[in-house]
């Protein structure tokens, strides 16, 4: 019988952990259920330690169910050089003492980016969950992540057709592109029970359909004063038609500090700490509508048929709107954007193909075929 897989899994801020959760669930299940002759799968989780507050990582361990890391890189906050550096340094040293077989990245985080570069110098296969989507905007530092990760890795495994399109027309082999389907909402489906438990709503004092669910912290909204302070005179208008709720990330709850911009909140503005992956699905469920500037938030929605309002020029995840309930919306159009919405039913959309809670099965299938 062949040796098994070696796989290093490597997650480094809050999106990422929803995403490798249920890969690391299935390589287990299957352990347990290996028929004689199957190639077996032994992984190690690596953290890089980008987010490492216990609300931007550790909660989302204890709700997913998955083990601690097997190794934690501890690279912390910094400029993008900063990141990209001390997670390759790092990240060469642990491949070099574990030659995996296989080392599989998700999203667009910066060490996402950085680990491939690694591999790619080491000469070990990358796979790329999430890989093929494009904003086509290179201002921001996702951007880059995810043009150079597609350009280096070995297998390339999209969430939906636009990613595969965008690759072939880059000129990947498409003999490395499968398209797997979202495992964001593996998760997602995986945890809506829970979710739907959380006494988030009655802790903040919210009624069903009754509120707004906000999350901003993209540095094209949150790091000049002239956007920060106009993104929140915008919320408290908005606030005082309907409740918003707002959990800060601690980029943007840093960025109000050094410019003396007041987070207190009022009656209709409710700013609080970042929240935990339930309480956030419970919220993004429940609430009217959700103003945002996450990937993960536009994909949930979707799922979850809430409205959505993008607040960005553009989104990578373009089928969230040409199928899900997304839509772009700009500060200068958000008023008017809102009043169209509220005449909308209350949900609305459809899901979009594979994004059906067996992403990971097919990620795992994709892998063993390709080694
Ligand atoms: C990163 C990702 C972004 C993702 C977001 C999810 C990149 C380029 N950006 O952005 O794509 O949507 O994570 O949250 O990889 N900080 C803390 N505690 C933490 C982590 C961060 O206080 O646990 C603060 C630090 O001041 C840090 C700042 O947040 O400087 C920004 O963190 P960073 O990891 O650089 O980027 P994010 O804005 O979190």
């Amino acid at each position: 019988m062949s040796d098994p897989l070696r796989i290093l899994v490597v997650a480094s801020a809050r999106p990422n952990f929803m995403k490798v959760a249920p890969i690391i669930r299935k390589i287990l299940a299957r352990a347990s259920t290996l028929a004689p002759g199957e190639r077996g799968i032994d992984y190690k989780l690596v953290h890089t330690g980008q987010h490492y507050d216990a609300n931007m990582s550790e909660i989302f361990f204890v709700e997913l169910g998955i083990a601690r890391p097997d190794f934690n890189l501890d690279v912390g906050s910094g400029t993008q050089a900063e990141q990209t550096a001390n997670v390759m340094i790092r990240f060469e040293t642990l491949c070099a003492e574990h030659r995996p077989d296989w080392v599989l990245v998700v999203g667009d985080v910066t060490p996402t980016m950085a680990c491939t570069l690694v591999c790619a110098k080491l000469g070990i296969r990358v796979a790329h969950v999430e890989a093929g989507l494009r904003s086509f905007d290179r201002s921001m530092p996702e951007e880059v992540n995810r043009l150079v990760t597609d350009a280096l890795a070995d297998l390339l495994l999209t969430p939906s057709a636009d990613g595969d399109e965008n690759l072939r027309r880059e000129g990947v082999d498409a003999g490395k592109i499968v398209c797997v389907g979202n495992v964001m909402i593996d998760s997602l489906i995986a945890n809506i029970e829970a979710a739907r438990a959380s006494i988030a709503p009655d802790r903040l004092g919210l009624t069903k359909k009754a509120f707004v669910y906000v999350t901003l912290h993209r540095p094209c909204n949150v790091d000049s004063r002239v956007e920060l302070s106009a993104v929140l005179t915008e919320l408290r208008r908005i606030g005082s038609d309907m409740p918003v709720v707002f959990p800060m990330h601690p980029r943007t709850r840093k960025m109000c500090s050094q410019l003396g911009l007041q987070t207190e909140g009022d009656h209709g503005l409710r700013i609080v700490d970042p929240l935990g992956y339930h309480d956030s699905l419970c919220l993004t469920e429940a609430a009217r509508f959700v103003v945002t500037d996450s990937g993960g938030l536009q994909e949930e929605s979707t799922w979850l048929r809430t409205p959505c309002l993008t607040l960005r020029p553009n989104t990578e995840r373009p089928i969230t709107i040409t199928l899900g309930s997304n839509q772009l919306t700009s500060l200068a159009r958000l008023s008017a954007d809102i009043d169209a919405l509220l005449a909308k039913p209350l949900r609305f959309g459809t899901i979009p193909p594979l994004w059906d809670g067996h992403a990971a099965e097919r990620i795992i299938a994709s892998l063993l075929a390709a080694s």
